[in-house]
C-alpha cells in the first residue's frame, strides 16, 4: 500500500510539474530502449475522460465532458442544504475522476470523501486536488461496498452514475441510508417497463431483502474479463458482472424501504432550470431522499 501511494504521489507531482511548465528532467517511468513507446507516465492521467475541472485559467483537465463544480448535480445538493455546505461532511460514491468531490470541497465541505475502484482514476483525483490544494478533500481507492459501511457516517451521500452499476440496488441504498444522517441524491437509469434499452434483459425480478422489484439485467462485461482489463473499463462497474435497474416505482419503494423519509423527484428540465444534467438522458431519474 505504501509502494503504491508513493508510485501515485511521485507520477502526480511529475504531471504537476509538467502541467506548471517545469518539467522533470527524466521521466518517471523508464521507456524500454530500443522501442517507440514512452512508457507508463504522467501523460496517462491526461486528459481526464469525463470530468472537466479547472485547474487554473486557462487549463483544464478535459476538452469534453461534465463541469462538477457547475454541474446542475452539485446545485441541486447546495440548495438542499440551504445554500451552504459549511460543517458539512460528503461521501461521493464511485467517484471517478474527483470533480464532484472538489466541487464540494471548494464548496465550503468540512470533509469531503470519494471512493473509487480504480487506481487510474484515483490518482487523477489526486492530480486536481494537489494542482487544487484542497486538504478538506480525500480519495481513497476501495470497492464502495465495504468502504462505506467501514467509515463514520456522512451529512451527504452523493451517489451519480453508480446506483445502476450494481447487482443489488437494495443493498447498496440500506448501506446508503447507514452512512447518511442528512440527503442522499441519487442520480440512476431505471429501466423501461415496456421497452428495453442499453442492451437490457427481459423484464425479470430481483429479490433483496426480502423484496421481490421487477426490473432488467444490464450486462457490464464478459464473465471472462481479465483483471487488467477491467481495470480499464474506467466507467464501468467494479465488482458486478451484471447490474440491475429496478423500474422507478421499484426504485422508489427501495429507496423508501432502505429507511428514508421522504424522496423527492428532481427534474431540471420541469422545475424551471429548463436544462438537464449532461448525461445519457435516456431512462435517467434523479432522487433526493432524506433522513
Ligand atoms: C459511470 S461512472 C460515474 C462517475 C461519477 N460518479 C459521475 O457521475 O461522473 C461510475 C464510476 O463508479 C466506479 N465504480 C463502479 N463500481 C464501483 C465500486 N464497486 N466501488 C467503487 N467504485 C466503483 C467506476 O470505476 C466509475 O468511476
Amino acid at each position: 500500500m505504501i509502494a503504491l501511494i508513493t508510485a501515485i504521489a511521485r507520477r502526480c507531482r511529475a504531471a504537476l510539474d509538467e502541467l506548471r511548465g517545469t518539467p522533470s528532467p527524466t521521466p518517471p517511468i523508464a521507456v524500454a530502449e530500443g522501442t517507440d513507446a514512452r512508457g507508463a507516465g504522467w501523460w496517462d492521467l491526461l486528459p481526464f475522460t469525463a470530468h472537466r475541472i479547472t485547474l487554473a485559467p486557462g487549463l483544464e483537465t478535459a476538452a469534453i465532458g461534465s463541469r462538477p463544480s457547475t454541474d446542475v448535480r452539485t446545485e441541486i445538493v447546495l440548495e438542499a442544504c440551504g445554500g451552504s455546505l459549511d460543517g458539512r461532511t460528503v461521501v461521493d460514491l464511485g467517484c471517478l475522476e474527483g470533480g464532484f468531490t472538489l466541487a464540494f470541497a471548494e464548496r465550503g465541505a468540512q470533509h469531503a470523501l470519494g471512493i473509487e475502484a480504480r487506481e487510474l482514476s484515483v490518482q487523477r483525483c489526486e492530480l486536481a486536488r494537489s494542482f487544487l490544494g484542497l486538504d478538506n478533500a480525500e480519495f481513497v481507492i476501495a470497492d464502495l461496498k465495504t468502504e462505506l459501511p467501514r467509515r463514520d457516517p456522512f451529512d451527504i451521500v452523493f451517489a451519480t452514475g453508480i446506483l445502476y452499476h450494481v447487482a443489488d440496488p437494495a443493498e447498496m441504498l440500506r448501506s446508503m441510508r447507514a452512512a447518511c444522517t442528512h440527503l442522499a441524491l441519487i442520480d440512476t437509469h431505471v429501466a423501461d417497463p415496456e421497452r428495453a434499452t442499453h442492451g437490457c434483459s427481459p423484464m425479470t425480478e430481483r429479490m433483496s431483502g426480502g423484496v421481490s422489484s421487477p426490473g432488467r439485467m444490464f450486462p457490464e462485461y464478459a464473465p471472462d474479463v481479465s483483471d487488467g482489463e477491467k481495470e480499464g473499463l474506467v466507467w464501468a462497474a467494479y465488482s458486478d458482472v451484471d447490474a440491475f435497474w429496478p423500474t422507478e416505482a421499484a426504485l422508489v419503494d427501495m429507496i423508501r424501504t432502505a429507511g428514508f423519509a421522504r424522496v423527492e423527484k428532481v427534474d431540471p428540465l420541469t422545475d424551471g432550470r429548463g436544462d438537464r444534467w449532461g448525461v445519457d438522458p435516456i431512462n435517467r431519474v434523479m432522487y433526493l431522499a432524506y433522513v
